[in-house]
């Protein structure tokens, strides 16, 4: 039976990291939390964040913005926060309204507050090996595979999904732990193949328990980044938890896996905002 990776615990460690930081240097950090319109889902992700900046010590200032604000108004808000000196990180929860454009106001954010690490100019940053704010789910992930003393180099590493915010930086940040890295996608050919190689699986395709035993190696570590709520109220993955864990080594619950992570290492950014901005560190969070 796969050993679970405890994503609770681990973000817990992460937090608390960087609570005593914050406490211990006297720091004075401060997010601004943008959400527009009324997603529920977004209500209670953005809630989070800011019970999660409460913990660490860190200020959050929430601009809860209606539905209908034009793309013109965001963009001012971003432009007046990028401005302010008292505000370190800037989070604008996505997925915005349909009638406004998301790389427009990913890319008015300026480089130096993009605690989400959406920016071009962040993913650039990665992709050449310079310090610069990472994408936080997963710089998560890399955390739960160190954490849990999972050894990367050389490893065959297959990912499951090729999005901006997860399977293409995720891809940048495990070649950088020196994996040999596929990325596989809609258009993948004999998907269940390529899986099979893994000696790490890193899974997020956003459907239910996709993921079964059949696409997966022996011993093999499997992450699983999706969250769905199933018929009967429960949470599930894009992984077959049930199927997979008697074959895996270690597995990452849902709940309890990546999902944690995703808001640690958002504190994390904001915390560590001015030893990236400086490039002082030369890989970050890592
Ligand atoms: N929506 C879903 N995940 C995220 C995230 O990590 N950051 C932001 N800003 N929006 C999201």
């Amino acid at each position: 039976m796969a050993e679970l990776i405890d994503g609770k615990k681990i973000s817990q460690q992460i937090k608390d990291e960087c609570r005593e930081k914050i406490e211990r240097e006297g720091l004075q950090k401060s997010l601004a939390v943008v959400l527009v319109g009324d997603d529920p889902a977004s209500a209670v992700y953005v809630g989070n964040k800011k019970k999660a900046c409460e913990y660490c010590g860190i200020k959050s200032v929430s601009y809860e913005l209606s539905a209908e604000t034009s793309e013109k108004e965001l963009l001012e808000l971003v432009d007046k926060l990028n401005q302010d000196e008292s505000i370190d990180g800037i989070l604008v929860q996505l997925p915005l309204p349909s009638h406004i454009d998301e790389d427009k106001v990913i890319k008015a954010i300026s480089p130096d507050k993009d605690v989400d690490g959406f920016h071009p100019e962040n993913v650039g940053r990665l992709s050449i090996g310079q310090s610069g704010f990472l994408s936080c789910t997963p710089a998560g992930i890399i955390q739960l595979l160190k954490r849990s003393g999972v050894d990367t180099d050389g490893k065959e590493c297959v990912i499951i999904g090729r999005s901006n915010i997860v399977g293409k930086p995720m891809a940048m940040l495990m070649l950088r732990e020196n994996a040999t890295v596929t990325v596989c996608h809609s258009h993948t050919k004999d998907l269940k193949e390529v899986c099979k190689r893994a000696d790490i699986l890193i899974v997020a395709i956003g459907r239910p328990k996709m993921i079964d035993a059949s696409y997966v190696k022996e011993g093999a570590v499997v992450i699983d980044v999706g969250i769905h709520r199933q018929e009967d109220g429960k949470l599930c993955g894009d992984v077959d938890f049930d199927s997979v864990s008697p074959v895996a080594s270690k597995i990452t619950p849902v709940p309890g896996g990546v999902g944690p992570m995703t808001i640690a290492m958002l504190m994390k950014n904001v915390t560590d905002s001015s030893d990236i901005i400086s490039k002082e560190l030369a890989y970050i969070a890592i």
